[in-house]
């Protein structure tokens, strides 16, 4: 008989673990997050034992009990995480059967670790998916309300980091709802991805008992147990899913972050971020650094290596468990941790954004920012579009020698470039009346953009509605 502290799979060996064997198998330091949710699923297991007579009523009392006082250490921080206990799994059987005494020991009854390590990973993911999901919500009504206060902002669009063509701020802050609406599906699919129960596929095989999946499945909140055992304990596509969700949202939010980094540097001075997401140097003192965002650009680096991690993890793997994969929960907690933080953060950002709408309208005014607009004038006095943009593009450079802007042009140096021209030129080249004739589908017109923003509201309605139905 095995002392206990010995493994639990001692019997068959002779030698005690290596030292550093032990260094190596341990994974008690990050795994310890699936506590809770390794405890959720032993009691939904040790009620259906009992439901089946492998358990006896008083014996699952027992169990219950020992698991609650157990995740009372737990939360408490009194849980004592050693690495001789390997994994939090086999920690937390341990101190049941410390606790409780023979019934404990009956507990792992026609479980395996490979279906329990999946089933808890399943259910925390679940849980950080749907807090991810409120924070994608937040971050996509920040953007929101800054939209909609910036109906009227113009500003230039940019091409190449050119100025292109005058957009409604409300219009270039709607493509990150865009976005981040996407991201909130990819979310969701991965979120119904993790909701498929590995629990009682046993090792592997399935188990010598007549076990009630749909009723543990039910019991933890899932939609169904898996359809086969191998599938179900080499299964990690929903964590891979979540990761390739979470890589996209990061590259999403490094763009926002990168491009307020440039809104608010002098040159552009666009934009200012709140104090509170600033930091200061060291020894200039003028210094305010937009660190937040930076840090926000260069986790999304992290996120994307975690994606790669885990799909590199997983390929080639022969079926059906093996150790590799532990470490899949590094790549998921960190990724976890981090967006945790970047989200909530970006909202916060976008919420205090304090906008320069005079830097934003001077921009666009001191720019060649409605030359197609000229082109497109040109056209419908008959060039064809060709022409009118080479025409255009001549009186452009003529401009730039001389200093002067579009609207400066006489109507006598506009003629000799093209007769076409007459007084009318001076009502086109106005930025408002610009945007107000980017009126096709989806573009940035007032009437457009007050359209999208409805529409974005909607749609933001929704997903709060779906998510309050699914808690
Ligand atoms: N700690 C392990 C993991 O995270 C649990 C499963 C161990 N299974 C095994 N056959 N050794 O994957």
């Amino acid at each position: 008989m095995n002392d206990q502290n010995d493994k639990f799979w001692s019997g068959r060996f002779e030698q005690p673990p290596h030292e550093l064997f032990e260094q190596l198998n341990a994974s008690i330091s990050f795994d310890w997050r699936l506590a809770p949710y390794d405890i959720q699923g032993s009691l939904a297991h040790g009620r259906m034992l009992a439901e089946i007579g492998v358990l006896s009523g008083e014996e699952f009392t027992l169990i219950e009990d020992g698991l609650g006082q157990v995740m009372t250490e737990f939360a408490r921080g009194e849980f004592n995480l050693d690495i001789a206990d390997e994994d939090i799994h086999t920690a937390i059987e341990k101190r049941l059967i410390e606790l409780i005494g023979e019934a404990g020991k009956k507990l792992h009854t026609a479980r395996s670790r490979n279906d329990q390590v999946a089933t808890g990973l399943a259910l925390y993911m679940q849980d950080q998916i749907r807090q991810h999901l409120a924070d994608v919500t937040g971050l996509l009504e920040a953007i929101l309300d800054k939209a909609a206060a910036g109906q009227a902002v113009i500003l230039p669009g940019y091409t190449h980091l050119q100025r292109a063509q005058p957009v409604l701020l409300a219009h270039h802050l709607l493509a990150y709802f865009e976005m981040f609406s996407r991201d909130y599906v990819r979310l969701w699919r991965a979120l119904d991805a993790a909701m498929v129960m590995p629990l009682g596929a046993g090792a592997l095989a399935g188990v010598n008992y007549p076990i009630n999946r749909e009723h543990t499945a039910a019991e933890l909140g899932f939609e169904r147990p898996g359809s086969n055992s191998m599938d179900d304990v080499s299964n990690r596509d929903f964590a891979l899913d979540y990761l390739g969700a979470a890589s996209n949202l990061s590259v999403h939010l490094s763009r926002l972050a990168a491009e307020l980094i440039l809104w608010t540097t002098s040159e552009f001075g666009f934009a200012e971020i709140a104090d509170a997401f600033t930091s200061g140097s060291s020894i200039m003192p003028q210094k305010k650094n937009a660190d937040a965002c930076e840090l926000i650009r260069a986790r999304a680096a992290k996120v994307a290596a975690n994606h790669m991690g885990l799909t590199s993890l997983l390929t080639g793997l022969p079926l059906a468990y093996n150790k590799d994969m532990q470490e899949d929960k590094l790549y998921v907690f960190d990724t976890v941790e981090t967006l945790t933080v970047t989200i909530p953060a970006m909202s916060g950002m976008i919420a205090t954004l304090t906008i320069n709408e005079e830097r934003m309208l001077a921009a666009a005014e001191e720019s060649f920012a409605l030359a197609t607009d000229i082109a497109d004038y040109l056209v419908d006095k008959g060039l064809a579009f060709r022409d009118a943009h080479r025409v255009v593009g001549e009186l452009v450079r003529k401009c730039i020698a001389e200093n002067k802007k579009l609207g400066d042009i006489s109507l006598e140096e506009l003629r000799s470039a093209a007769p076409e021209f007459d007084g009318s030129y001076y009502g086109v080249i106005d930025l408002q009346a610009a945007v107000a004739r980017k009126d096709s589908y989806g573009g940035t017109s007032p009437k457009q953009v007050a359209a999208q923003l409805t529409a974005a509201r909607e749609r933001l309605d929704s997903m709060l509605e779906a998510m309050e139905e699914s808690a």
